[in-house]
């Protein structure tokens, strides 16, 4: 269970960061004076003191202390340079559930869905947020995106287990295992699966793309949705955006021995260090980790005063119109008007009466599989990088029959970029430098030790392998997919 006392880490972060975690920190302390705050580094001026994981010691040991983070938003360079504070952050202390409400407050903030009231929640460790890439040709780069059985279940058991827990009715399901039918299709069987223990809530899956556009435009079809890390980032976005401001929501990181509480949006630098940003997403944040800590109370006082607030019409920037707003407040100024309503209550807006720990349950990990399935090597894919020839599939083709010639192995297909190339291919497909050649096992045996003889043929061959990926099937059931156009 996470250690709690009452002192709380912050670690402002970069950009906007300071300024709203400034103003949230004021008013968490006006309304309990009793909590104490310790700061810590992470993001640039982390790197800047020569940590490259962005992650002060001092970040560490508090989180180990306390079992919390409230955390501002944290610049990533985007391309090359340091890796994701935030991604380590999230996967070194497992914290593998996001949860991020994204609720409208009409008619006090505009919002294109006035009553929308939905949670996302998000797988947070895996996918193509492990962040494996790898460039293997000059023309050639990939990222590899990993689910596990594991990770489903955990996200998915949590979603169920937060819908029931919070009154909550439906549960959507969203991935795109039309494409990606082993990865995305393993996340939309898990909810299969898990969906029949909870025969009490509502439960359907959408493809990514419509669910997608379907949160931006009738955001009241759903109440829970639970997708994998990448999607959930995106959507979760787009919820918080149409529901009035990208600056209004907040989420929650949860883990076995620790919690983060961060808004969902970045560090903004385009308004960093002019006062105009809008600390609420960091408050709700910070409102969810006194619940978190058992201060509920505190939680709901703030709450109330920050609904006030927006009702008497007092909005930074991003919630301003000339029709609904009194009065444009900057980062510190909205924050004094939240101070002064401490003790007050909102007059329309719904408020939630927050218990002591109800964000802090994570269900018990059970695996639904017990038994390992049977697996069976059954060929190799070799990745080559290629340029010979024209790119002609079939010179390749001949190169790698004679290599496997007096192997195990027999090669069954090219393909490149996914779309088979060899046999039959099509002239107009795009040949780039990287070939994928499929070598099914002609004997039935286990061959993964003779994978290597094969691989020396080839390269004997003068050819450059970049990559091998061992085929399997798990009880029979091939483990692996097909090409694009293959039968
Ligand atoms: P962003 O969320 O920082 O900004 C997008 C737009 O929303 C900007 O126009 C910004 O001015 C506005 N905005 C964001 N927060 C606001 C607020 N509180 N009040 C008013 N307006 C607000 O996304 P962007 O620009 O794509 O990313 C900037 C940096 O933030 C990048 O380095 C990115 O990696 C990082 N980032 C960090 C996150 C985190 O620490 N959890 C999450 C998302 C992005």
């Amino acid at each position: 269970m996470t250690t709690r006392n009452m002192t709380i880490p912050v670690a402002p972060g970069d950009g906007i960061g300071p300024e709203i975690t400034d103003a949230t920190v004021r008013i968490l302390k006006a309304a309990d004076p009793t909590l104490e705050f310790v700061y810590t580094t992470v993001g640039m001026k982390a790197y800047e003191n020569g940590i490259a994981a962005g992650v002060g010691e001092d970040t560490w040991q508090a989180i180990r202390d306390h079992g919390v983070l409230l955390k501002g938003p944290i610049t990533t360079p985007q391309g090359g340079g340091y890796k994701s504070v935030n991604v380590t952050l999230r996967k070194t202390l497992g914290l593998y559930a996001n949860m991020r409400p994204c609720i409208s407050y009409h008619p006090y903030v505009k919002s294109i869905h006035p009553g929308m009231d939905l949670v996302i929640i998000r797988e947070n460790e895996e996918d193509t947020y492990a962040g494996i890439e790898h460039r293997q040709s000059d023309e050639v780069y990939q990222c590899l995106k990993l689910i596990t059985r594991p990770g489903c279940e955990r996200i998915i058991r949590y979603a169920f287990e937060y819908a029931r827990s919070h009154n909550r009715k439906k549960i959507t399901c969203m991935s795109k295992d039309n494409i990606m039918k082993i990865t995305d299709g393993l996340f939309h069987d898990v909810f299969d699966e898990i969906r029949q223990e909870y025969p009490d809530i509502e439960s359907n899956h959408m493809i990514i793309d419509i669910g997608a556009a379907r949160i931006a435009s009738r955001p009241y079809d759903f109440d829970v949705v639970v997708t994998t890390n990448l999607y959930g980032d995106i959507v979760s976005d787009i919820a918080a955006e149409v529901s009035g401001s990208i600056g209004l929501a907040g989420s929650l990181n949860l883990g076995a021995g620790a919690a983060m509480f961060e808004a969902v949006h970045g560090s903004a630098p385009d308004i960093a260090g002019r006062d105009i940003a809008n600390p609420s997403g960091l408050l709700m944040s910070a409102i969810m980790m006194l619940v978190h800590i058992g201060k509920a109370d505190v939680a709901n006082t703030i709450q109330n005063a920050w609904l006030r607030t927006i009702e008497d019409g007092y909005h930074t920037r991003d919630m301003f119109t000339s029709e609904l707003s009194k009065d444009l407040l900057g980062t510190q100024g909205f924050a004094d008007h939240v101070v002064e309503r401490l003790g007050r209550q909102p007059l329309n807006l719904k408020h939630t009466d927050f218990q002591n720990n109800e964000l802090s349950q994570l269900p018990e990990y059970k695996p639904s599989v017990e038994n390992r399935a049977k697996k069976h090597c059954v060929g190799v894919d070799l990745f080559l990088n290629w340029e010979g020839e024209s790119r002609d599939p079939e010179a390749l083709a001949a190169l790698l029959q004679e290599a496997a010639t007096g192997t195990s192995f027999a090669l069954k297909m090219i393909t490149n970029r996914g779309v088979k190339v060899y046999p039959d291919g099509n002239p107009e497909t795009l040949k780039t430098d990287h070939w994928r050649c499929r070598f099914p096992a002609q004997i039935d045996d286990d061959i993964s030790l003779e994978i290597p003889r094969l691989m020396e043929k080839v390269n004997q061959m003068g050819l450059d392998i970049v990559k091998t990926e061992n085929l399997y099937t798990f009880d029979g059931e091939a483990g692996y997919s097909k090409a694009q156009g293959e039968g």
